[in-house]
């Protein structure tokens, strides 16, 4: 997640001499038990639906919390529960996004029971939805598989493998070319779901501003940009121990943890170095981005956040056949108080009317491709 950049600004150039010459390269990987999910998902198992749900962990979900349980006690049935350690209370208050995050899982199982032949019938929320600011312990979903021969496989399942959501600094020498905007504006997704894209210099310029403004804000707000420290896993060992949450590692990273200067505390020290790389890093991200898309909805109701997360899979989906990276941004989205004034500018600048709620925002452009996000084992969402 740091930039070279970053690294020069912490350590100096010294070090960088030196961890060129020793070519640490291979040391902190990401451990290849935390990304084995990607590798040929489902393979050699029996059960169809194991099969299908070795794909659908492979989802966008918001802080790769992963906050999936599956009961699978009835043949041929999914239900899916939302798992209630793993919301984030700070930056999602309502777990608006923790049930998006169960949309993306959806669209991915969907589109996977397609590739095997099988149709699904979902039923969201079958014993009634969630109320509008808390989770319970009521199924998000049932799913009964049946085999259907007509089923198409779906030409963006192609994608699954190579989607990955992409931190880097985007290439501002490159903007979007006339064919990847036209197909993205003729994207099909659920007409709950509306999908707006910008690369006009104007507007851009404006969320490039408030999207890097919002993050900075996030990161100088101890208790919200304190839930995302939690979940970073900081170097190959706590990647492996818990393959979820943020990953940080690399050579990098690792001289920077030896010398010191790379640690929870100094990412909470505003003093710290290491505080105003993260500070850098949202310049970079905000400043380099190329589009923006944004999901908007006319209601904010349960089932409707599960549209949008299938919409926004699709979107990546899509962009990622394209070539083109891709980047979640929901700081000026998030529903803290910290955020209002911000937030209000925002829905100025994309004209969102009252009662809609833009539900997901993301910044697009070119850039070096982005690894695979760890994954737990999919036993450890199965409930018992
Ligand atoms: C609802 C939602 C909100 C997200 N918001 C952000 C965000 O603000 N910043 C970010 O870096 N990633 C964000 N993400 C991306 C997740 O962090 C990412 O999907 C997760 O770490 C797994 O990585 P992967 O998408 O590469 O598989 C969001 C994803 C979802 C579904």
């Amino acid at each position: 997640m740091l930039s070279r950049r970053g690294f020069i600004r912490i350590a100096g150039g010294g070090i960088i001499l030196a961890a060129g010459g020793i070519s640490l390269t291979r040391c902190d990987r990401m451990p290849a038990e935390a990304i084995e999910g990607w590798r040929q998902p489902g393979r050699g198992e029996n059960d169809v639906r194991k099969r299908i749900l070795s794909y659908a962990i492979l989802a966008p979900n918001p802080h790769n919390r992963q906050p999936w349980l599956v009961d699978l006690n009835t043949p041929s049935r999914i239900v899916l529960y939302c798992d209630r350690t793993r919301l984030l209370p700070h930056t999602d208050p309502f777990a608006r996004q923790i049930v998006i995050g169960h949309g993306t899982f959806l669209e991915l199982l969907d589109m996977a029971a397609g590739a095997e032949g099988y149709r699904a019938s979902i039923a969201y929320f079958p014993r009634g939805a969630f109320g509008a600011r808390v989770v319970d312990d009521r199924p998000v979903a049932e799913i009964i598989l049946r085999k259907d021969p007509n089923r198409q496989i779906d030409p963006l399942f192609k994608q699954v493998l190579k989607r990955h959501t992409n931190r880097e600094t985007y290439d501002t020498d490159r903007p979007l070319t006339g064919g990847q905007i036209n197909s993205l504006r003729g994207l099909k997704i659920d007409p709950a779901v509306r999908l707006n894209l910008t690369t006009g210099a104007g507007p851009l310029a404006k969320l490039r501003r408030l999207t890097t403004d919002a993050l900075i804000l996030e990161i100088r707000t101890p208790a919200k940009f304190g839930e995302s420290i939690e979940v970073m896993r900081i170097g190959a060992g706590e990647i492996a121990e818990h393959r979820d949450g943020l990953s940080i590692h690399g050579p990098m990273m690792w001289w920077l943890r030896q010398l010191g200067m790379l640690s929870r505390e100094a990412m909470r020290d505003p003093a710290s170095k290491s505080f105003e790389v993260g500070l850098d890093m949202a310049r970079d991200q905000g400043g380099s981005a190329m589009a923006f898309a944004w999901l908007t909805t006319e209601d904010n109701a349960r089932e409707t956040q599960l549209k949008t997360g299938r919409a926004y899979l699709r979107l990546h989906l899509k962009t990622t056949e394209l070539g083109l990276a891709q980047h979640p941004m929901s700081q000026l989205l998030q529903e803290y108080s910290e955020m209002a004034e911000l937030q209000a500018r925002f829905l100025q600048v994309v004209g969102a009317g009252s009662g809609q709620t833009v539900q997901m925002l993301a910044r697009l452009g070119h850039a070096a491709p982005a690894g695979p996000a760890p994954r737990r084992r999919l036993g450890d969402m199965i409930r018992a």
